[in-house]
């Protein structure tokens, strides 16, 4: 990976970026106030220089983890930045004791779900009309921390 691009964990500079990003990639993005109250245990922010171009949050408790939030900046998808993200992040919490996760992802997401697929999650089951704007249901993924493949 280009030495300009780099992974650290989020700071509260980070998030008028990252809630612009969030308008952009989602139809049902969070609200401004999801990110100010900074309750995750882990949140990492992507950056190319000086800027914010991706983010990561993750939710849980011990050995279980929930991908909660994820996305790369549009002009800089497609090459490689949000599989970079994904598993460099999965492995420092693995390093920190993490030994499985979880993760929502909208049926129609082929984009996500192609990546997660190919870092090794697999799918679980299904929740019936979780999202909205538009109605949709999301799969469950999870995998455990020796099947990660990437
Ligand atoms: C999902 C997302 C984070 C992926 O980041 P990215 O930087 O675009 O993805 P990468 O370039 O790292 O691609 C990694 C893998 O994802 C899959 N992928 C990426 N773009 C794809 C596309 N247009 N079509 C199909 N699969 C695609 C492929 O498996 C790809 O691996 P490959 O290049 O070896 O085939 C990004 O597209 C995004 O921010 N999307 C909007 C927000 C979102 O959907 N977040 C996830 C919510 S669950």
């Amino acid at each position: 990976m280009d030495n300009a691009f780099c992974i650290r964990l989020s700071c509260r500079d980070d998030y008028a970026a990252i809630e612009e990003i969030e308008q952009q990639v989602f139809s049902n993005p969070w609200p401004p106030e999801a990110f100010s109250s900074m309750l995750f245990p882990w949140a990492f922010t992507l950056l190319y220089g000086n800027e914010v171009i991706g983010y990561i949050f993750y939710s849980g408790v011990q050995e279980e983890m929930v991908i909660v939030n994820f996305a790369v900046k549009p002009e800089f998808q497609g090459k490689g930045l949000g599989e970079y993200l994904l598993t460099e992040t999965m492995r420092i919490m693995i390093k920190n004791g993490v030994h499985r996760f979880y993760l929502d992802v909208r049926l129609s997401n082929h984009r996500a779900r192609r990546l997660y697929e190919k870092v090794g999650f697999y799918e679980i089951g299904i929740r019936k009309k979780y999202y909205n704007n538009p109605d949709e249901d999301a799969i469950v993924m999870g995998i455990e921390f020796n099947d990660l493949r990437i």
